[in-house]
């Protein structure tokens, strides 16, 4: 590996095959928390990593930071080091009527709103979940009884403008961003999140396989603000959903 961004050694991972992957990286120790035995692994950057058992089986959970390009990074050592299945554990502005904070919002494809999967395969390439994660993901979710939400998100290379906030410093957006929430919201898309995209497209040219499932923290058809309180619950659903399909996922 010329360079080691996450800091990890290869006997470290201890033979895992699947990552739970959030974006921040205080996110982590929350989910290794619901591990056995779990452990700190390496810090840097926004990479922090834990190991802990499922069953007896070695998972690793390792946040990606926020965006595309630091997500690749991640899952491009990742792999190198022998995973080959990996889940994100994200948050998400739902953006549908019907979609309440503390849901969860399970990703089926992406739109490809992001920069970093362009150079993994072409725009015509579509970012779409792997079937099986994605269909464990959604009975794990049963399972817990999280209401969950299955569909295309839109992952956005910007929470701003790309996401069409208009309450911002400036409060511009570019014209052809102008009216894009409804664009989406019209063509059925769930949710906004920001990795989805990049990880399925990365994941399905490697031959790996990815899935997604976001707590929403927001629904941006009736609110601009996220409460705290429904935030928190969000990540605590999606987490109980993305450990239970981590010991239900059948190993490769
Ligand atoms: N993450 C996003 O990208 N957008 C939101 O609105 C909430 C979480």
């Amino acid at each position: 590996m010329a360079i080691n961004h996450l800091q990890l050694a290869p006997e470290q991972v201890a033979g895992s095959t699947i990552a739970l992957l959030p974006g921040d990286p205080e996110r982590v120790e929350k989910i290794a928390s619901h591990l056995e035995d779990a452990r700190h692994l390496a810090t840097a950057r926004e990479f922090t990593s834990w190991i802990g058992f499922l069953g007896g089986r070695p998972v690793l959970v390792t946040s990606t930071g926020i965006g595309g390009p630091s997500l690749s990074i991640a899952v491009e050592e990742l792999a190198q080091l022998g995973l080959r299945t990996f889940v994100r554990v994200g948050t998400a502005g739902a953006i549908r009527p019907g979609i309440a904070p503390r849901d969860v919002v399970i990703s089926t494809g992406a739109v490809r709103l992001e920069g970093a999967s362009r150079h993994f395969a072409p725009v015509e390439f579509p970012a779409v979940a792997d079937h099986e994660v994605t269909a464990v993901l959604a009975a794990a979710a049963g399972r817990e009884g999280v209401r969950f939400h299955l569909g295309i998100t839109v992952s956005s290379d910007t929470f701003y403008p790309g996401q069409e906030r208009h309450d911002t410093f400036t409060g511009y957006v570019l014209p052809e961003l102008r009216g894009s929430l409804e664009k989406w919201r019209s063509l059925g898309a769930r949710a906004y999140e920001m990795e989805a995209a990049t990880l399925f497209v990365m994941c399905a040219v490697m031959g790996l396989r990815a899935g997604a499932v976001c707590g929403v923290v927001v629904n941006r058809s009736e609110s601009e603000a996220i409460d705290p309180a429904a935030a928190e619950e969000a990540e605590q659903n999606a987490i109980r959903v993305a450990v239970a399909a981590a010991s239900a996922l059948p190993a490769e």
